[in-house]
């Protein structure tokens, strides 16, 4: 089978398609949408505003056309309407997660899955980076930076989704909340919004505070929502009508998470709900729309990977909530990939 035949190109392509997430990295972190969102560029005009190397600039643009991200005009270089989201202030910017997805730290992680495969282990526990690193995110939450744009990135993937879950939670009135491991706090603020009679408190580690807070005071919502420092393992969040738990579990084993559910247990003891909000995973050949089976797949392998998680069923969400003392009252699906399991305690 020679290269160019449709078979020899797909399969070419598939294993060159790292080469994607590094442009799209390069673009994000250069600021290349941002600096086109005004109009047409010529390379040589981009690299002067962005201080880098025109040539290289440019072929770094040519591949950006390719990937439909931006397009060549007879004025330049313009954004293509995909190419918008990797500006910074668009509703459905992705800059923050083409950073993160692009990034030192995840790409390091997955060029070690192989032994992750060997072994069952995450990155951090192969190879060198036994010595260096011993725990889920200590190499993503490095520096400020890193952790700041592993913040954004996943606030800005809440975002489109936070309102359906909301929604779908059926939330009491007037209610306390705590969105535990909030990051950001992107779905407290729209619980918040939602819900003005409502008030909240995301809870996570500190370097997610200044961000948080941020948010809070460009959504209007310091009056009603505050960040409280602390860990999932540790203590408990602050008690709450109701815990929003987002994305959470599926970053750790049955173990970790077991500790996590059961700080949860004790926030809710006097009459309190936890939502568990993740994507179910279904066997593979099930009736679900092929988007979804690659995300979970791959989802799954960089829980793997990056954080020693892993995607779960809902029969086994069920089970590993069971074991922290707490019952299912119900189910509800969030629209788009999500689904949530209203608890409370046993
Ligand atoms: C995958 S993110 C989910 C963020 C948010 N819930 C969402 O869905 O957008 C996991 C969150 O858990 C937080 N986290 C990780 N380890 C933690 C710990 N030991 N204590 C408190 N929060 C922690 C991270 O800071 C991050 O905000």
């Amino acid at each position: 089978m020679s290269d160019d035949t449709p078979n020899g190109f797909e399969i070419g392509k598939l294993m060159m398609s790292l080469w994607v997430p590094q442009a799209l990295h390069a673009a994000a972190e250069l600021g290349i949408a941002d600096a086109l969102a005004n109009g047409a560029l010529s390379a040589s005009a981009l690299a002067a505003r962005l201080e880098t190397h025109p040539e290289a600039t440019e072929r770094l643009l040519e591949a950006l056309c390719v990937l439909k991200l931006v397009e060549r005009g007879a004025a330049g270089y313009v954004l293509a309407p995909l190419g918008q989201f990797l500006r910074s202030d668009t509703e459905g910017s992705r800059r923050a997660w083409a950073r993160l997805m692009g990034g030192f730290e995840v790409w390091r992680a997955w060029g070690r899955l192989t032994e992750c495969v060997r072994t069952g282990e995450a990155a951090y526990a192969v190879g060198e980076s036994r010595r260096t690193e011993t725990e889920t995110f200590d190499a993503l939450f490095a520096d400020a930076t890193a952790a700041t744009v592993f913040h954004q990135a996943m606030a800005d993937g809440t975002r489109g989704q936070a309102l359906g879950i909301i929604e779908a939670l059926q939330l009491p009135r007037g209610a306390s909340l705590v969105d535990v491991g909030g990051g950001f706090g992107e779905l407290l603020c729209t619980a918040l919004e939602h819900d003005p009679g409502a008030h909240g408190q995301v809870f996570d580690l500190e370097h997610a505070q200044r961000g948080a807070e941020r948010l809070f005071a460009e959504r209007g919502l310091s009056e009603r929502a505050r960040f409280v420092r602390g860990d999932l393992f540790e203590t408990p969040p602050p008690d709450a009508d109701w815990l929003l738990l987002k994305s959470v579990i599926h970053d750790w084993s049955d173990e970790r998470s077991r500790t996590i559910l059961d700080n949860c247990r004790r926030a809710i003891e006097r009459g309190g709900r936890l939502a568990v909000i993740e994507p179910f995973a279904v066997p593979q050949g099930s009736d679900v729309p092929p988007a979804f089976a690659w995300i979970m797949a791959f989802s799954d392998l960089n829980m793997l990977v990056n954080t020693g998680g892993r995607e779960r069923s809902r029969e086994q969400f069920e089970e590993l909530i069971g074991s922290a003392g707490l019952v299912v009252e119900r189910a509800v699906s969030c629209g788009g990939f999500y689904s949530g399991l209203v608890c409370r305690a046993a």
